[in-house]
């Protein structure tokens, strides 16, 4: 199956089994925004707790908070958000679809990486096991050609973007003779800026009124309680401030399902660190970050870092960990060295010192900071598409199974008594409400065994725990594992520790 039909199908199979559903879809949806079903819910709770074991509860000098989705408009002032957050649109007059200019840029860099692929690939079959692939990259004409080409129209891009030359960014979407990806002509608008905050008014009467803006990234709440958080804390430096929270952005290009939303939450931390250390927390956090998606059991070439050409205003270094989604590798989480930007910022407009008094230095300062900030929703995105496969087993028969690792599986274990009558469904609530306590679990008594297994598979659940006539006799049950079908007939007494043990590794 092409990884166009495999991205389709994980949408459909979200939309079938309740984990996503298009918001208000009664009214035909609205776009780029969506809602999380009953198991979606349990997902996106998962890995919000595995997220904030990871980063609050193991570590002592990481705390959360909570701050307000609403802001005093000065926020965003500071922050730079309301003059430079913003997006570089581009329509195409014939078949009016807007893009971002920068990303119709980096996609077409993305098919010269394709063709270097290529060529490597064909060398490599050629030469065998002698092949040198970095040695090709820098002999090879047509390689250097490729690569080349992609560093100038990289500088290119980046002079633009940061002088802010929308009229030679418009010069390189033509000179590269890039073309509507949809309707393939090359008949395109000037290129705008566009800024992504929503913004919505504050009191009733119209006189009294303040603007204010949904905030576009939680770091901001971070930010501006800084001070709070560390003096009733008695925080010292490094610390961190995590925090897990809704964020609204009014994209121009809003496709890709929930990859790129509308309204979504993102996971930040913002580690404060003694200026002149920045660098050092960044490579840290770049290591750690990569580590926590590495302990979920992923296939490793799933990831991959991508620094960044275009830094944000308030950056002075920042990487993406980027995810092999089924439409290619795209930015899941960035890591970012904001200097002492946001504080300074915030000093300045609010007149009010953000300063902290450094014990050991015996001294004042700002701190820098380094943030961590994952989308929740993509992190969604990423474990559903590669937990989803499709199988074909040994019977000829097939089955779909979402391979989610156990510790984000909405259910852990599924309960189901093999007839509806003997005492069994009695026995099996028995078992149920023993586990219940510790686990997600689901009772299931409808339909033939294998039907019900089938339904565990698609829903991801890592045990099921079938209960027959023996275990009225011996107190014995059947667990079978989602991924292998392997089934092993255990005490009951041993469920626990075998659910628990699957869960830690
Ligand atoms: N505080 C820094 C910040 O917001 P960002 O790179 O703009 O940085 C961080 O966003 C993460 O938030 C991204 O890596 C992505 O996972 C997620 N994200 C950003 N925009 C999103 C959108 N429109 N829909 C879903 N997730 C988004």
């Amino acid at each position: 199956m092409n990884q166009e039909d495999l991205f389709k199908n994980v949408i459909s199979h979200a939309k079938e089994y309740g984990f996503v559903f298009p918001s208000s879809e009664i009214y035909d949806g609205l776009s780029a925004v969506y809602d999380y079903g009953q198991l979606g819910a349990e997902l996106k709770n998962n890995i919000k707790a595995y997220w904030w074991k990871s980063m609050v509860q193991m570590h002592e000098n990481i705390v959360g908070i909570d701050s307000a989705i609403f802001m005093h408009p000065t926020t965003w002032k500071a922050s730079g958000h309301v003059d430079a957050f913003n997006d570089p649109l581009i329509d195409n007059k014939d078949s009016k679809k807007r893009y971002r200019a920068d990303v119709l840029i980096e996609d077409h860099i993305t098919k010269i990486e394709a063709k270097i692929d290529k060529e490597i690939k064909k060398a490599e079959k050629r030469f065998g096991d002698s092949f040198d692939a970095d040695m090709y990259k820098e002999t090879n004409p047509r390689v250097k050609g490729y690569i080349d080409k992609i560093s100038s129209i990289e500088k290119r891009m980046k002079r633009c973007l940061d002088e802010g030359d929308l009229e030679d960014l418009k010069q390189l979407i033509l000179d590269e003779e890039i073309a509507d990806p949809i309707g393939g002509s090359r008949n395109w608008t000037d290129v705008r800026q566009f800024n992504l905050m929503f913004s919505t008014e504050m009191g009733s009467v119209a006189e009294g009124s303040n603007k204010i803006y949904l905030r576009p990234e939680t770091a901001q709440g971070i930010f501006v309680n800084y001070l709070n958080v560390q003096k009733t804390g008695r925080m010292k430096i490094p610390f961190g401030i995590a925090q897990i929270g809704k964020a609204f952005r009014n994209e121009i290009v809003a496709r890709q399902f929930i990859f790129r939303m509308r309204e979504f939450e993102q996971m930040e931390m913002q580690f404060f660190v003694k200026p002149g250390t920045e660098m050092e927390w960044y490579a840290y956090w770049k290591e750690e970050r990569m580590k926590w998606h590495r302990s979920l059991g992923i296939s490793e070439d799933s990831y991959r870092f991508h620094d960044h050409i275009k830094l944000a205003h308030y950056a002075n270094a920042a990487a993406d960990i980027e995810f092999k989604f089924p439409f290619g590798f795209k930015e899941l989480e960035g890591i970012h060295s904001r200097t002492d930007f946001d504080l300074k910022q915030h000093e300045e407009h609010s007149g009010k010192k953000l300063q902290y008094f450094d014990p050991e230095e015996n001294k004042n300062y700002v701190p820098y900071v380094v943030e961590t900030s994952i989308g929740l929703d993509r992190m969604f995105l990423a474990m559903l598409s590669y937990a989803y496969t499709e199988e074909q087993l040994e019977d000829g028969s097939e089955r779909t199974v979402l391979k989610l690792p156990a510790k984000l599986a909405p259910y852990k274990v599924a309960i189901l008594p093999l007839l509806k009558k003997d005492g069994l469904p009695e026995k099996a609530r028995e078992i149920m409400a023993q586990l219940q306590e510790d686990y997600m679990c689901q009772y299931d008594e409808k339909d033939a065994i294998g039907r019900r297994y089938r339904r565990q598979d698609a829903i991801g659940t890592p045990f099921a725990v079938t209960v027959d006539h023996q275990t009225l006799e011996d107190q014995t049950v059947t667990i079978r594992e989602r991924d292998s079908m392997q089934q092993e007939r255990v005490s009951i007494d041993q469920l626990d520790g075998i659910i628990r043990a699957k869960l830690k590794s």
